[in-house]
Formats: structure tokens, C-alpha cells, sequence
């Protein structure tokens, strides 16, 4: 979208203030991630090679946008000392930490010192959307609501709280999870606010957006209104959607403006080494320095820098962290091994195992068969 014409922000005078800004919430501890969250923040885990906040923030980049608040929190400083003021990304980053976390809407409060604009689109960071930024903007000012909120449409609402509008597309209620969701529509967590609405959410204390500032606008009779879309959407909290996340831009599903090529099958960084006969496969990434044995067979798989995959081990749908092992014909699916971690040959790790960082597991320690 950047090279198009039209972009969320209208091209403006030198000086004047930006009529559209960004906020990015990024201060949550991700505890469904860990114990990847334990040595570095959500946005910041590396996903298709690069930290996961660059591919949202090239996305805010290509709608125009170029004047964005970071609200952090949990690591704080790790998110400037990579992105800096945001020079390189082409855009203006400022960074704004709470000491305790304040929640998503204590989060968006807290910056309301940095916003000058009257539309302010907010994003929570942990989101891959192919959603178009600028589409979302037009239907908050052509539907002249107070907040507008990105909807999307799932095949399960059964996990999300759900929102239902009527035939104008005006948000009716917001529903906690529930087994009868009248909808198929469920917040995609990007919205689109009237500066106004920022200066009511209460300050100096945590609140969430979803559950308690959304729900009192609705009381309050004010305009929400609902922006469905059908493109790619995924939020990557947890460990099962962050490696379909990666795959997915990896193989070019998801969009991206921060990848330029997608790879097909695998992305293998520089550095890393494939033993001949090693099978890479279901948008598998290899990182830095990663090493990967003969015989191994990676389908799904996320290794992170430094890894090494020893001969005819199996890796499926799961992430490998930072210098981890895994020993000859180890198995590992649906599991998520912590930085430095060392799996024994043939150990077998199932469904949702987590392996904490540092751990040692000896040869044959954990099975799910009999032989050996
Ligand atoms: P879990 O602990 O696994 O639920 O992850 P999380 O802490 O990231 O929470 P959640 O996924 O609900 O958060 C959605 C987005 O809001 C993420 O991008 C978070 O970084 C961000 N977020 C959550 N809580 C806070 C907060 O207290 N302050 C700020 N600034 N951002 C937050």
C-alpha cells in the first residue's frame, strides 16, 4: 500500500500536526507464551526472521501512519534499544512505559500526553492482520462514531468474545465467551478512537479496554461502530497460532510489507547449516546459526537463532528457543522448548509439553511409547 495513492494519514504541511496517529500496546507479560516471554517480550519474538512488531509496524508504515507511541511495560527497554526513534523504519517512534501495567486501556490513557491528532488508531501488538489500516479509518470518519473497532469473522467464536451490530454495522453489545455466540464477528484488536474518547478513560489506575471501556461507551450510548473485513487475521499469543503465524508469512499466506520475498516452503537465515537428507517443510524457519542434523525432519517448525536439531530428529509444529538441543531422533510436536534447553536422544515431547529454559533431559527421559 505504500507505494498507492491514498493512506490513512493525508499528506500535510510542514510542522502541522499528524491527523491520524498509531498506538501499539505492547506491555503485556504474554504468559501464554512462555517461556518464550521469559527472556524477551511477545512483540519482540522472531517470527519469519524478524521481530514481530517490525512486520506490524511496516504494516502502520504502509498506511501512512508515521507518527507512532509505543505504551510499554514488561521489558520496556528492549523495544528501544532495537527500533530507537524509528528512523529506519521510516517512521517516529515514541515510547511510553508503565511502571505497573495498567491494562489495554489504562494502557491507551497513559499516552494521551503524545496524541495530538483527532484519530487515533490503536493496535494491540501481538496481532498479524492483513486488514487494511486505511479502510478501517474511512468507515470511523464516514460513520462519524466515537470509537470504531476492526471485526473479524472466525470459524469458532466460541474462544473470543463476540460482537455483534446491526444492519449499519453499529456494535450492539460485546459478549464474554460464550458456547451460543450469536455471531461469528469477534474484536480483531485494532481500533480506531476520537482523541475525546481517550481523555474519559480514567487515568493512574489498570483497565481494560474490552471489558470495561468498551462496555460503558455501549451504556453510555455511544457510537461504536464495527469494521468487518475478510482478511488475514491471527492474534499470535499462544504458542499453536504463533507458529501458524509464522508458517503463514513464511509461505506468503499472511501478508507482510516487511517481507519483500516469501519463501515457500522454509526460510533458512544465514549462518545456519542443513545437513544433506535434513527435510524442511509447512513454512518452517531456521535461525541464525542454527544448526540442523541429517535425516531431520522439520514440518511447521520454529528454530530460533542458535538451535541445533540433531540426526533424524523431528520437529512438528513447535518452536525451538534460543541455543536449544534436541538429541538424535528426539520427537517434538506441539511443543515449546525454552532457550538452552537440552532434549536426550529419542525423548519424545507431546501436545502442549512446555520445556522450561536450561532444562537438561537425558536420552530416552520422556516417552510416550514402551521401546527404546
Ligand atoms: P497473555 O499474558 O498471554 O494473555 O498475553 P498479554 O499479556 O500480551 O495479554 P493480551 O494478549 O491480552 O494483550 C493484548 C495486547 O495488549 C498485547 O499486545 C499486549 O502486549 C498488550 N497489553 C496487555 N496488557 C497490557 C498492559 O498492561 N499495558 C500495555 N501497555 N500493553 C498491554
Amino acid at each position: 500500500m505504500a507505494s498507492e495513492e491514498r493512506t490513512a494519514d493525508a499528506p500535510r504541511t510542514e510542522g502541522a500536526a499528524p491527523k491520524v496517529q498509531a498506538v501499539v500496546l505492547v506491555g503485556g507479560k504474554g504468559t501464554r507464551l512462555r517461556p518464550l516471554t521469559l527472556s524477551a517480550p511477545k512483540p519482540m519474538l522472531p517470527t519469519a526472521g524478524l521481530p514481530f512488531l517490525t512486520h506490524l509496524l511496516s504494516r502502520i508504515r504502509a498506511a501512512g501512519i508515521t507518527d507512532v507511541v509505543l505504551g510499554t511495560s514488561f521489558q520496556a527497554q528492549v523495544f528501544a534499544d532495537h527500533y530507537g526513534d524509528g528512523a529506519d523504519l521510516g517512521i517516529s517512534l515514541r515510547y511510553v512505559t508503565e511502571e505497573e501495567p495498567l491494562g489495554t486501556g489504562g494502557g491507551i490513557r497513559n499516552v494521551l500526553d503524545h496524541l495530538t491528532a483527532d484519530t487515533i488508531v490503536v493496535f494491540n501488538g501481538d496481532v498479524l492482520s492483513g486488514a487494511d489500516v486505511g479502510d478501517v479509518v474511512n468507515t470511523h470518519h464516514t460513520s462519524g462514531a466515537d470509537v470504531t473497532m476492526h471485526l473479524v469473522r472466525v470459524g469458532d467464536p466460541r474462544a473470543f468474545g463476540c460482537v455483534p451490530t446491526d444492519d449499519a454495522g453499529r456494535v450492539t453489545a460485546f459478549l464474554e465467551k460464550t458456547q451460543d455466540p450469536p455471531t461469528d464477528q469477534i474484536n480483531a484488536g485494532t481500533y480506531v478512537f476520537r482523541r475525546e474518547v481517550i481523555e474519559e478513560i480514567p487515568a493512574g489506575r489498570a483497565v481494560s479496554v474490552e471489558r470495561e471501556v468498551f462496555p460503558q461507551l455501549l451504556t453510555d450510548g455511544r457510537h461504536i461502530q464495527g469494521h468487518v473485513d475478510y482478511s488475514y487475521w491471527r492474534d499470535m499469543g499462544t504458542p499453536e497460532d504463533f507458529v501458524r503465524g509464522s508458517a503463514d508469512l513464511v509461505r506468503g499466506i499472511a501478508p507482510s510489507p516487511a517481507l519483500t520475498t516469501t519463501h515457500g516452503e522454509s526460510l533458512v537465515h544465514d549462518g545456519a547449516g542443513v545437513a544433506p537428507g535434513a527435510v524442511l517443510v509447512g513454512g518452517t524457519v531456521v535461525g541464525r546459526g542454527a544448526e540442523i542434523g541429517p535425516r531431520a525432519r522439520l514440518d511447521g517448525a520454529v528454530i530460533f537463532d542458535g538451535a541445533v536439531i540433531e540426526a533424524g530428529a523431528v520437529v512438528e509444529r513447535s518452536i525451538v528457543g534460543f541455543g536449544a538441543r534436541l538429541g538424535p531422533r528426539a520427537l517434538v510436536r506441539d511443543t515449546v522448548i525454552g532457550d538452552g534447553a537440552e532434549i536426550g536422544a529419542r525423548c519424545e515431547l507431546l501436545r502442549g509439553a512446555r520445556v522450561w529454559p536450561g532444562v537438561q533431559i537425558p536420552d530416552n527421559g520422556v516417552r510416550f511409547s514402551t521401546d527404546v
